[in-house]
């Protein structure tokens, strides 16, 4: 098991009976939470992003069982923000110096985009970044909304599970919450997805494949946290206890994917005393402090007991545990802190002469990959990946076959090499490497480990 651990925690990869073994195993658990505290540290570093979460209406059209803004819960008291109110509270969290705004609602389609465009064009005649946290909506209505400035977008996918989704949410639709998802991505908002721990008949499994489908999307930010039973949903009857079990998926997330936002969420700090601390040594590097008017604030009740921490004592405690307050707004870093690249050449005139230019044994390793040739997966050579050129990538797998000993790639140094190599890694790549030997002796066995590499990836794209 530990030596699990250190796979996730090196190569940032594990297939899904790896995951569950590890959400199964609870002997583990504190090797898990350092593991992930150490990989959170190398790739985010120790400052804490403050978020000022606004919650400007409690009025759903939606139905979703565990939760008590849902449109049938009539024991609530209803409200909705005037675009001055919110603005206004926007103005203050920022004064306060906090440089993200998130502006929370219920599914509420008194917002149209454009109402919801021009509030998101007055905060950001500041110097903020804007998240918005919405709910579904269109390509166009999401379209809008960047265009107005949107920075970021957060819709938790809840669950990965088809049927207990369909069972969780009546007239809603799995697929159309991944479009939702996929449109976000395309229109370049920082995109954060989560899920929801300890729902009815929620498995390991079902929890390996949330977390795999994090990595899947490429997911900039992760919020998660356990269901906390509201009295006035069907879910009442439900056990509150999937603390450690959200820790876990919490942490495990991290590991496999370093370098992303993750808030220590408020369930969190609901359900346990010290939650939101623990969350934050486990993998999370993010709070999302509520600055909505304690009036409405109580209103906003989509679980009983929702923490209303002291955020003026927060530094003293972030300061405790060796972490500072970030000073600026917290985007998921380009290039990962544990990383420092020496700059290769460039771009696709720099891949195209390589194209012209292959080795004989780069040559012989692509007329076996090229034109699909090999089991059906697609293969690009000489491809660029960011500053990176590599030489040969299956993208869907996103696997990276690279030549050592080529003519070409003798400037690059071992530490080079690692630091490419961690690059693609935290992207969700994995790098396998031959050398112009081994081609040239071994083709076989080259193809066999590179096709048991693909297999190994399985969890990823479409089965082969
Ligand atoms: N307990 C915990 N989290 C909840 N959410 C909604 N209802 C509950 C509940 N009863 C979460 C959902 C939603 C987010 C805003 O709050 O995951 O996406």
């Amino acid at each position: 098991m530990k030596s699990l651990i250190k796979k996730a925690e090196e190569s940032h990869f594990l297939s899904k009976p790896e995951i569950i073994r590890l959400l199964e195993d609870n002997s583990i658990n504190d090797e898990l939470f350092r593991a992930a505290d150490r990989v959170r540290k190398k790739f985010v570093g120790d400052e804490i992003h403050l978020r000022a979460l606004i919650e400007f209406s409690n009025i759903c059209s939606r139905n979703c069982f565990y939760c008590g803004v849902r449109a049938e819960n009539k024991n609530i008291e209803r409200y909705r923000l005037m675009p001055d109110e919110i603005i206004q509270l926007a103005r203050n969290a920022l004064s306060s110096g906090y440089k993200t705004i998130v502006l929370q609602s219920a599914e509420d389609m008194y917002y149209t985009a454009e109402m919801l465009a021009d509030i998101i064009k007055e905060i950001k005649k500041n110097d903020t970044a804007v998240t918005l946290s919405i709910g579904e909506r269109s390509y166009e209505e999401y379209k809008i909304l960047k265009d107005a400035g949107a920075d970021r977008f957060l819709l938790r996918i809840e669950t990965t599970d088809k049927e207990l989704y369909r069972k969780l949410h009546p007239n809603m639709s799995f697929e159309n919450r991944i479009r939702c998802l996929k449109d976000l991505k395309k229109l370049g908002y920082e995109t954060g997805t989560g899920c929801l721990v300890g729902l009815p008949d929620q498995t390991t499994n079902s929890l390996a494949d949330d977390i795999l489908f994090f990595k899947e999307l490429d997911a900039d930010m992760v919020g998660l946290g356990p269901l906390i039973p509201h009295k006035d949903t069907p879910l009442k009857d439900v056990k509150a206890d999937g603390f450690w079990l959200s820790l876990k998926v919490l942490a495990l997330t991290r590991l496999l994917l370093p370098d992303i936002n993750i808030p220590a969420t408020t369930a969190m700090e609901t359900i346990h005393p010290d939650g939101r601390i623990l969350a934050l040594q486990s993998g999370a590097n993010v709070v999302m402090p509520n600055v909505t008017d304690e009036f409405h604030r109580s209103q906003y009740e989509i679980y009983p007991g929702k923490k209303s921490v002291d955020y003026t004592k927060l530094e003293e405690k972030f300061k405790q545990i060796g972490r500072t307050i970030s000073q600026n707004k917290g985007f998921r870093p380009i290039c990962p802190l544990s990383l420092n690249p020496s700059p290769a050449g460039r771009g696709n005139n720099k891949a195209k002469a390589l194209r012209k230019n292959m080795t004989p044994q780069e040559k012989k390793l692509w007329s076996i990959l090229r034109n699909k040739n090999f089991y059906g997966y697609k293969f690009k050579r000489q491809h660029p990946i960011w500053k990176y050129i590599v030489d040969f990538v299956c993208i869907e797998k996103r696997l990276i076959i690279e030549l050592d000993g080529s003519g070409h790639n003798f400037a690059r140094t071992k530490t080079y090499d690692k630091q490419r190599t961690q690059y693609f890694e935290s992207r969700g790549f994995t790098v396998i490497r031959f050398w112009n030997n081994e081609i040239d002796n071994n083709i076989e066995g080259v193809a066999q480990q590179i096709l048991l590499s693909l297999r190994e990836r399985a969890g990823r794209g479409g089965n082969k």
